[in-house]
């Protein structure tokens, strides 16, 4: 054998793009215009790894889960978070969601017990105590038509969110905090879509407002934190346990300024989310009549129309596969990036350092090469015995890693309990005429909420 062949393989650089590109805007037209299709369709062209360009942007997207694993978990000390946003900055400071390296692993260390199962088994009264007072609303709506269910589980999660991380004496906080986040959220989406607005700090009567808004939330949740700091009395709610957690190597307990922040992230990152998850769990349910029964019969059978404590929630293995289908069908954090912070090795492809990595986490979960029927609701794919057969990154809506959600079973406990007590009372059907259509910012929103009509069951 010659030594040529021998030799390793010659790299090819950096992996194809898509033809499909705009005369000026290259393919950043087609993934701007209609991301969900431009990626599902780029992504049968390619073999796991193709790029997006344009005169602006030059960016590596990863559909073959091997790839993303390695970006998201074997590799991932290579790799930052891409948060380029003020708003975000000036609200979250330097929070879980976008801090980085040594700070971001000890705020992690220091967090990671508050969210720990038994842990959270706590807040399974608040989960049950907002979700009945969201019902008792509902039911007033109960019967008319043409009702946004996006907003009533937005409402109920951020109230969710907010008596979790407070006790209930801070009604009047909460109130003023589900408010701004709201508006704050908004507006930090308004920003990713017009990178052309100018910077925060310029004195813009759009940028005023959302400064107001930070600093109404700073003053509401700072003195709540000093209160709590003098305080002798026993607390058990988020806040205490992220306020007593202690480094076991070197005894550091999280600063004031970083309990803000983290308090500010996880309203952030705890709310919108759940709510879409289950906006779009309504109407895959109402799409599909046979599995919504088989769901009802379930929850009936094991609650008898008491409500649910938390053994219940795990004799009811259906519940738990519809959760999870919907999640794979509509990922509310639909899509994940990263930067490389050196070269790295995708196949034969070398990427150059400080490039930009997006992993759409939809377009995965609804790949043919992967999924059998992929658009097509299928909770037994998650059944005991078929849910081991998929790649641990083929199916990831609370992504992977060390930076894997650190919420996921406070979301799973909390859609569980929202899911089976709103069954108990209602089945909802979408509004006669209303198609809901999806419209992928940061999270996978809909474009005109999620029109429902609210029946009491019998
Ligand atoms: C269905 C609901 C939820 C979904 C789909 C979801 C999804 C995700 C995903 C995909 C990430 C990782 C993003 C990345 O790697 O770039 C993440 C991170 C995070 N999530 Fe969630 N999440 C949900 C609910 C929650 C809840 C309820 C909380 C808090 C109570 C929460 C708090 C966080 C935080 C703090 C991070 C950052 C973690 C870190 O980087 O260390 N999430 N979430």
């Amino acid at each position: 054998m010659s030594d040529t062949a021998t030799a390793p393989k010659p790299k090819t650089g950096l992996p194809p793009r898509p033809k499909k590109a705009h005369w000026f805007f290259g393919n950043a037209w087609h993934l701007l215009k209609d991301p969900v299709s431009f990626l599902q369709e780029s992504t049968a062209q390619f073999n796991g790894i193709f790029r997006v360009t344009s005169r602006i942007l030059n960016l590596v997207v990863l559909t073959d889960p091997e790839y993303v694993k390695h970006v998201m978990q074997d590799n991932n000390k290579n790799y930052t978070k891409w948060f380029k946003n003020d708003v975000l900055e000036l609200l979250l400071g330097r929070g879980l969601l976008t801090s980085e390296g040594d700070f971001w692993r000890k705020q992690r260390r220091l967090a990671q017990p508050a969210f720990h199962k038994e842990r959270l088994a706590r807040m399974a009264d608040t989960m049950v105590r907002c979700t009945q007072q969201q019902i008792e609303k509902m039911e007033r709506l109960a019967d008319k038509q043409n009702v946004d269910i996006s907003t009533q589980m937005m409402e109920l999660t951020l109230n969710i969110v907010a008596g979790a991380m407070f006790s209930s004496e801070v009604k009047g906080a909460i109130d003023v905090v589900s408010h701004e986040i709201e508006r704050t959220s908004v507006m930090a989406t308004a920003r990713f879509n017009n990178p052309l607005r100018l910077p925060i700090r310029f004195p813009t009567p759009a940028n005023l407002a959302e400064r107001k808004s930070i600093k109404n939330l700073d003053d509401v949740l700072n003195p709540i934190i000093r209160e709590r700091r003098k305080s002798t009395e026993h607390f058990d709610d988020l806040l205490a346990m992220l306020m007593e957690a202690k480094d076991e190597d070197t005894g550091e307990q999280m600063s004031d300024q970083q309990l803000r922040d983290e308090t500010m992230t996880i309203f952030l990152a705890g709310h919108e989310t759940t709510a879409l998850a289950l906006s779009w769990l309504w109407y895959l349910l109402d799409k599909n009549p046979k599995e919504a029964q088989k769901l009802y019969d379930e929850i009936d059978q094991v609650t008898q129309g008491r409500t649910p404590a938390l053994e219940d929630l795990q004799r009811m293995p259906f519940t738990k596969m519809v959760m999870d289908e919907s999640l794979r069908l509509y990922p509310p954090a639909w899509l994940i990036m990263r930067e490389n912070i050196d070269d790295d090795m995708f196949g034969d492809y070398v990427i150059p350092r400080g490039f930009t990595f997006m992993i759409p986490v939809f377009t995965i979960h609804r790949d043919p090469r992967l999924w059998d029927s992929p658009d097509a609701f299928m909770p037994e794919r998650f059944s005991k015995e078929n849910a081991k057969s998929h790649h641990r990154f083929a199916y990831f809506p609370f992504g992977g890693g060390p930076r894997q959600c650190i919420g996921n079973n406070f979301a799973l406990m909390e859609m569980q309990l929202i899911l089976v007590m709103m069954l108990q009372k209602f089945r909802f059907k979408v509004s006669k005429g209303f198609v809901p259509e999806m419209h992928p910012m940061v999270t996978l929103r809909m474009k005109n909420g999620m029109r429902m009509d609210i029946e009491k069951r019998a």
